[in-house]
């Protein structure tokens, strides 16, 4: 064949070829492109450094192969392999020098990122974009960081998470960003010790992770460090965001206590409805047995007034006996409009009259204007009587116990704060009480669920309930509830 038409066909094969193919100097410059490359970049490429024209930066591409080539003064594969950790893809894929003589003039790069058939390179590119996809998609958050924290790998459910979304992240974010100050640096000191997990491995660490709006969230890490020829290159780390898992935890908890509370109250309705039939009977003999001798004439005056005595006590133990059964009786969840103060009142009125309070002065401060709340009256009945009855407790029958209503500053809530002089609670104490089953009592005295059932019931009507030590001796429980707790009759069954 004649040597032009030879050339000829050689130029045809090498512009029909599916990949970009690029004849590059020394230092970059593009001197010659294949039909493939121009119709992608256009012609005006020829003159202008490869990385630029087809990465956008100012110098070599990390890990191009014609860079290889030029050290190695030989051809160089260097197929997209690990990609996944690269930040910038590779571009030049195969390079080989072309010589003049014993010079290398030029570099040819050839870029295989079309598939060509040749199997292994075929299932090698499947299984990289099936890992992707695998890690794109993974239920967990996987982030995965260069040595200096910048970001390679941030999958969507990070995004989700963390609220950066997947630009911002590989761009800006650096690891540390995601992690309290100073978590960062023990997460990777834990990583490097064998104790963990085994070196260079963590598991199922859990740590604050802090999301763009500075929401902390509890996080179950398991991490790796991957190493490449021994040596550190990357991280990468499954975070598993706790909220829902804790949130689950706290409802069943709070469940496991109403429970609780409707067991104690159901025992102690049964006894409250036994007694109380046993004391309506007699309670009923006696009130009209005496209506019988009132109604007898001439009876001496001070005898009428016994009587009369006699009746409005035994009325006084009817009210006590309904107030009783009242405040036993709860088998649902029920919010309506409610007196707070009458609530207090009512606790009060049943508690008052107990040897533990007979050497207690009560100092009733509640605001008289006080609108309703929506709120289950009874709940808050065994709130108050279990501050109340740990306050009297707490002053071992003698003190000031002071109860006091009226509305926040921002007028969105009513407070109710009960205050004794007792011992006070120690410091170190404080932080334990609304626990369920804390107790400093005796065996068989205290079952430590008053206050966490307060809590749980204060928490149901959105509101909270607070302890702090007054500063001239005594304890204080200050219970706020907002004016607006949602749907009215709402009920939830117990
Ligand atoms: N007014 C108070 N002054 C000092 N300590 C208090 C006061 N109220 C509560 N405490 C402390 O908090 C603990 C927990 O109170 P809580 O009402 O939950 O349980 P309890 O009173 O020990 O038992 P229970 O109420 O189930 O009979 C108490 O044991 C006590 O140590
Ligand atoms: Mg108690």
């Amino acid at each position: 064949m004649h040597n032009d038409t030879e050339k000829q066909y050689l130029l045809k094969a090498i512009d029909e070829f599916v990949g970009r193919l690029i004849v590059v100097s020394p230092d970059f410059e593009i001197i010659a492109a294949n039909y493939k490359v121009k119709k992608l970049h256009g012609s005006s490429i020829i003159g202008r450094y490869c990385h630029e024209v087809f990465w956008g930066r100012p110098s070599p591409c990390d890990n191009c192969a014609v860079v290889e080539a030029q050290t190695k003064s030989k051809a160089s594969l260097r197929p997209k392999p690990a990609d996944i950790f690269q930040k910038h893809r590779i571009p030049c894929y195969y390079a080989y020098p072309i010589y003049d003589q014993n010079h290398i003039v030029s570099y040819v790069s050839v870029d295989f990122d079309l598939p060509i058939n040749s199997g292994l390179e075929e299932k090698f590119q499947r299984t990289n974009a099936f890992l992707k996809n695998l890690i794109l998609n993974a239920v967990d958050c996987v982030i995965a960081a260069d040595r200096k924290g910048n970001i390679l790998i941030y999958n969507d459910m990070a995004s989700k998470v963390f609220g950066y979304s997947s630009d911002e992240a590989l761009d800006s974010l650096n690891i540390r960003d995601i992690y309290p100050e100073g978590v960062a640096y023990e997460v990777m000191r834990k990583l490097r010790s064998d104790e963990y997990g085994g070196k260079g491995k963590l598991r199922q660490l859990q740590v604050d992770g802090v999301a763009k709006n500075g929401e902390a969230i509890p996080i179950l890490l398991n991490a790796t460090i991957i190493y490449e020829d021994g040596e550190e290159v990357a991280t990468i780390g499954f975070f598993h965001d706790l909220r829902d898992e804790i949130e689950m935890k706290d409802k069943l908890d709070q469940t496991r206590l109403q429970l609780l509370q409707a067991e104690k109250m159901a025992s102690l309705g049964k006894l409250a409805a036994g007694v109380a039939h046993q004391i309506n009977n007699p309670l009923g003999g006696i009130t009209l047995f005496t209506k019988l001798i009132l109604e007898e004439n001439e009876l001496a005056e001070n005898i009428e007034e016994d009587l009369n005595r006699i009746l409005k006590d035994a009325e006084r133990c009817r009210e006590t006996v309904k107030e009783l059964l009242e405040f036993t009786r709860q088998t649902r969840y029920l919010k309506q409009p409610c007196d707070i103060n009458e609530a207090v009142s009512r606790t009060l009125f049943l508690v008052k009259d107990q040897v533990l309070f007979h050497n207690i002065e009560i100092k009733k401060e509640l605001s008289p204007t006080l609108p309703k709340i929506s709120a289950d009256i009874q709940q808050l009945n065994h709130v108050f009587m279990n501050i109340i009855l740990n306050a009297a407790q707490a002053m071992e029958g003698r003190g000031v116990l002071t109860l006091e209503s009226g509305l926040t500053r921002d007028s969105e809530r009513v407070f109710i704060r009960i205050m004794d002089t007792g011992a006070g609670i120690p410091d170190d104490k404080l932080p334990h009480i609304f626990d369920p089953f804390y107790t400093t009592k005796e065996e068989g005295e205290g079952t430590g669920l008053g206050l966490s059932l307060a809590y749980s019931i204060i928490k149901n009507h959105g509101g909270t309930v607070n302890a702090e030590n007054n500063p001239d001796g005594g304890a204080s429980f200050t219970i706020e509830i907002p004016l607006k707790t949602g749907e009215e009759n709402e009920r939830t069954e117990l």
